[in-house]
């Protein structure tokens, strides 16, 4: 039986996801009131938000931490660096997401919902085609953003052990993009290589008309989702349906960066998958390799996920495909441009 009268406690309601899954609570009946935190000066009344109240406080310290999940039945954590994760992260990544599980702990709090990542399974050579959440999240070394997702599920296990009182749904989602989700229209990691691409693509770029932007596709399938799905699967859990545990997000339809250049209007060109692959080896041997190139790996080990288990227990179903999702953010942002 799911709960209603709940109050939510938030970390990170002003991000990409955040803003579609506080726009999902508030609308949610079982929901009565949501106390959200992050860094920076947020005014909720702006976004028509009637249930929430917003403090600024930082993960990483205890006290704030502390009075965020005070009398929260849920604790909604998504704060987290992403595209700038590295060693210098762990403090806000791993220790600030203990802190966060901790205290919800001690506070009594029913469930915690956490935002884990495809990444969090690592991109690994044995990886199957398709990953289930049968397969164990590994993460991977040389990527700092997919070790510190691994690391932090493993956190939030050995937090929950033999607790009784509180559990975990843990969803990783896949790159989660919209109309309010635009990140990855900049920092997608095709743009990221593009600062590493070997001389050969980089000629073969050059040698076609520059009119329009050209994305070179070594072929690599994603999957992407819409924030508002990944916000249905939130309130499911906030909710207690079905049980608790990990849960894959995508939508349905793979992309290739053939999709991504046509829906931008602009060309795309084959690459041998090789040249990408010699790129990611020879980079994380640089020593001073920029953190951002470590996103190499998520083209040179495609991570695709089945989403049964979700559908199965929490009856969700995603109402945007991969491509209309992609469509959409293109289109807001052009939206944006034309403004
Ligand atoms: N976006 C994706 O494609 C994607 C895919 C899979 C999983 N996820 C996961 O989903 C979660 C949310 O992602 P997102 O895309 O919404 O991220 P985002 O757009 O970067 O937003 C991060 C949020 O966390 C807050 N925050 C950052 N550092 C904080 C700190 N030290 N203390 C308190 N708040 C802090 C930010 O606000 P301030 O900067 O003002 O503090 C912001 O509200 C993350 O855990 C991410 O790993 C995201």
């Amino acid at each position: 039986m799911a709960s209603t009268g709940l109050t939510v406690a938030v970390t990170g309601p002003t991000g990409d996801l955040g803003l579609s899954i506080v726009d999902a609570l508030e609308r949610s009946r079982a929901v009565k009131r949501i106390v959200g935190m992050a860094r920076r000066p947020f005014d909720p009344a702006e976004r028509g938000w009637r249930k929430t109240e917003y403090r600024q406080g930082d993960v990483t310290d205890a006290a704030s931490v502390r009075a965020l999940v005070k009398d929260a039945h849920v604790v909604v954590h998504l704060a987290f660096a992403i595209l700038d994760a590295s060693d210098s992260t762990r403090e806000l990544n791993v220790k600030g997401s203990r802190r966060v599980f901790e205290e919800a702990v001690k506070a009594g709090t029913e469930r915690i919902c956490y935002a884990s990542s495809v990444a969090a399974y690592g991109f690994h050579d044995d990886n199957p085609d398709w990953l289930t959440e049968q397969i164990p999240a590994r993460g991977s070394r040389e990527h700092p953003y997919s070790q510190q997702k691994a690391d932090v599920e493993q956190v939030l296990a050995a937090t929950l052990l033999n607790r009784r009182r509180t559990i975990a749904y843990v969803f990783r989602p896949c790159i989660v993009a919209g109309p309010e989700a635009r990140t990855m229209l900049q920092e997608i990691p095709y743009f990221r290589l593009g600062e590493a691409m070997p001389d050969l693509v980089v000629r073969l770029l050059g040698s076609l008309p520059a009119l329009r932007p050209v994305i070179p596709d070594p072929g690599a399938r994603f999957q992407l989702v819409h924030s508002e799905d990944v916000a249905r699967a939130f309130v499911a859990g906030v909710r207690g349906v079905g049980e608790p545990g990990p849960y894959n997000l995508a939508a349905g339809g793979t992309l290739t960066f053939s999709h991504l250049a046509a829906a931008l209007g602009w060309y795309s060109v084959p690459i041998p998958k090789l040249a990408v692959e010699a790129t990611a080896e020879i980079a994380t041997r640089l020593p001073m390799a920029p953190d951002s190139i470590a996103w190499l790996h998520s083209v040179r080990k495609p991570v695709l996920m089945k989403t049964d288990r979700a559908r199965r227990l929490l009856k969700w179903r995603p109402q945007h495909t991969a491509r209309r999702t992609l469509d959409e953010m293109v289109r807001a942002q052009r939206e944006e441009l034309l403004a």
